[in-house]
């Protein structure tokens, strides 16, 4: 399976949208570097989308499952209230220290706060209310951490779910060619588009992106 965007148009859309601020350059860069799997790492034009999402939102709390190296929390971040917080999860403790360094190089470090855990542990513990979240871990995990997170969402508030058409595999009917993450993305797109405290639509942009807004 393919790219879902046609790779001249990526490159257009992001030479016609804003710049990928500095600080965020570097860690593209050093993630690219040092980092295993930095495709993982949500990049410039999926990174300016979540800037004006938040920025849209205003929000008071984020909540972000998978912080890998702090990309994608730094660019939610911008559209914190100033005296907000954004609760940032992620399994890998090795990865603590570099996503530290970047927060407390960007204006938003006192805001940021880490988890190091499994994030079906953690979001419990986290006693906040939110008005968005970022699900970006494990992809079998995903309709749990809706499950978990629902009723700590304030209302109007957004859920954004990454990699949902899994670079087209979605689209695979056959039960014999669909591997367990494909059929809990196939799964999690219906839970998200019946569930009745919902409203969901799909982003067929990067690796597909569905907002959802709390009733
Ligand atoms: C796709 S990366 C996140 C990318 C990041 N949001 C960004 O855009 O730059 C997925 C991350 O989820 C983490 N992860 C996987 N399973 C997890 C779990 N059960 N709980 C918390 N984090 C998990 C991985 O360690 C990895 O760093």
């Amino acid at each position: 399976m393919s790219e879902i965007v046609n790779k001249k148009i990526e490159v257009y859309v992001e030479a016609h949208s804003q710049a990928e601020p500095e600080l965020l350059q570097k860690l593209n860069k050093e993630t690219r570097e040092n980092i295993h799997s930095p495709r993982m790492l949500s990049g410039h034009f999926q990174g300016r989308m979540l800037s004006m999402l938040s920025k849209l939102l205003q929000p008071k709390n984020i909540l972000e499952i998978g912080t890998y190296t702090g990309y994608s929390a730094l660019c939610m971040a911008e559209g914190l209230q100033s005296d907000g917080k954004l609760h940032t999860i992620d399994v890998d403790e090795r990865l603590y220290d570099l996503q530290r360094r970047y927060f407390d190089l960007s204006e938003y470090g006192e805001n940021i706060i880490q988890h190091i855990g499994d994030a079906k542990k953690v979001i419990p513990t986290i006693d906040a209310t939110f008005d968005l979240v970022f699900i970006d871990a494990d992809k079998r995990g995903y309709k749990k951490y809706v499950e978990l997170v629902l009723p700590k969402m304030n209302a109007g508030g957004v859920i954004l779910s990454d990699n949902v058409l899994w670079k087209g595999q979605v689209l695979e009917n056959d039960p014999e060619k669909t591997d367990n993450r494909t059929k809990s993305l196939q799964e999690f797109n219906v839970f998200m588009n019946t569930h009745p405290q919902l409203e969901s639509i799909v982003l067929p942009i990067r690796d597909g992106l569905t907002l959802s807004r709390v009733k």
